[in-house]
């Protein structure tokens, strides 16, 4: 294993609040970072960088911790450029978008899935992410279930199973044989690769009840559960993600004072996923508020070909500045550290002794450039568990 230093950070990212400015990015200026293996070996000014075998010059580039991408659903076929266009000339999202990428997954090969899921993981990486979480539920039988948790295991430890994205249409008569399957056999077959399971609390998927016995009857078998809560409108996932110790309440778009009151005490993560609203032309979730109310924040992209179909953290934050109220550090604190919350990980989303090499480098002198120069490619270098991949 050999030691690699690199240098001439103009600002550099920690997310360790004992470090350098001591606000909750750590930031150092003028610094250095050593990589020794696949972990971060030392952070601090670059003048007393200790000796290492080799030596990178960043140029004067900022440095920060890899996107930590906590919600995707990146197994699928198909294409939805028909909705989204109908959508652009006024047509109203809804849940049902869903059952045209379920057909077109039922339909595809392990390896066409298994290739579109590698394309948009590369996609991402030029991007800067270097963790992110992936779901099934385009599949919603006990075999495509299993088999899109098969092939996103070989990609990621974050795996998520949704097989409560909606009643499918073979279904449609019996949603509660519906939740029986998803809380038996299918869980059943999919328990083993997966380490989360979600579910889609919302009108038109599943209701609170639903959402209870399903979150519930996973746990039971080891699963953590997170949920898709209050996007299309206000409703009980919020208030049940916190109830269960969800990881994650995701979207938080529709929230009532109690619902943010919930989260400020609770230990579950809003996750906003500002690419659905942007995609959708829905209202912005009000991350100020959420802030304020003391709530952690993670954002993320919810790459999906329906609702949001972006795999870009940068453009997220970028929209979370502009449109959310956040601060470009509150939000570039968002896309690392509290995407590692919304995964319960301690290993990724920082850039202090002992947590794992997956970093970025900027072209650019700071990490608000990633708000200040919306939609420019600024990620020039990735590195991931201490490989420079890009
Ligand atoms: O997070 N909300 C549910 N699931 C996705 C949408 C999936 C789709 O439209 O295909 C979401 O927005
Ligand atoms: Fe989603």
């Amino acid at each position: 294993m050999s030691s690699t230093v690199i240098t001439n950070i103009a600002t550099l990212v920690t997310n360790d609040p004992s470090l350098g400015d001591g606000s909750p990015l750590g930031l150092i200026q003028d610094a250095a970072v050593v990589v020794d293996g696949d972990r971060i070996a030392w952070t601090g000014e670059s003048s007393k960088a200790p000796a290492t075998d080799n030596r990178v010059d960043a140029g004067g580039r900022a440095v920060l911790p890899g996107f930590v991408d906590s919600h995707s659903h990146l197994v699928f076929a198909g294409d939805r450029t028909r909705e989204f266009n109908a959508r652009m000339s006024g047509r109203a999202y809804s849940a049902g978008g869903i059952r045209t990428t379920v057909a077109a997954t039922r339909a595809a090969s392990d390896e066409e899935l298994a290739a579109n899921l590698a394309r948009y993981l590369a996609e991402a990486l030029r991007q800067g992410t270097t963790t992110f979480e992936t779901k099934s539920g385009y599949g919603l039988t006990v075999a495509d279930e299993a088999r899109a948790l098969r092939i996103a295991s070989a990609h990621t430890d974050e795996v998520t199973y949704l097989g409560a994205h909606i009643v499918p249409p073979d279904f449609a008569d019996d949603p509660s044989a519906y939740v029986a399957l998803v809380t038996g056999e299918m869980l059943d077959a999919c328990a083993p690769h997966a380490r989360w399971i979600d579910v889609f609390c919302e009108k038109g998927a599943f209701d609170g009840d639903q959402a209870r016995a399903i979150l519930t009857a996973g746990k039971a078998r080891g699963l953590h559960p997170r949920i898709h809560a209050n996007q299309l409108s206000y409703g009980p996932g919020v208030q049940l993600a916190v109830e269960l110790d969800a990881a994650s309440a995701d979207h938080c778009t529709h929230l009532t004072d109690a619902d943010v009151d919930a989260l400020a005490n609770g230990n579950t993560v809003a996750t906003l996923l500002p690419g659905a609203e942007f995609s959708t032309r829905a209202e912005w979730p009000d991350a100020r508020r959420l802030l304020d109310a003391g709530a952690t924040v993670a954002l993320s992209t919810d790459c999906n070909p329906g609702s949001s179909f972006t795999s870009s953290v940068p453009f997220c934050i970028a929209l979370a500045v502009r449109d959310m109220g956040m601060t470009p550090d509150e939000a570039v604190w968002a896309a690392t550290a509290g995407g590692a919350r919304a995964l319960r990980r301690g290993d990724v989303g920082r850039l202090n002794l002992g947590a794992h090499a997956d970093l970025i480098v900027l072209d650019a002198p700071s990490h608000v450039h990633l708000a200040y120069r919306p939609g420019v490619p600024l990620v020039s270098g990735v590195w991931r568990r201490g490989v420079q991949v890009l």
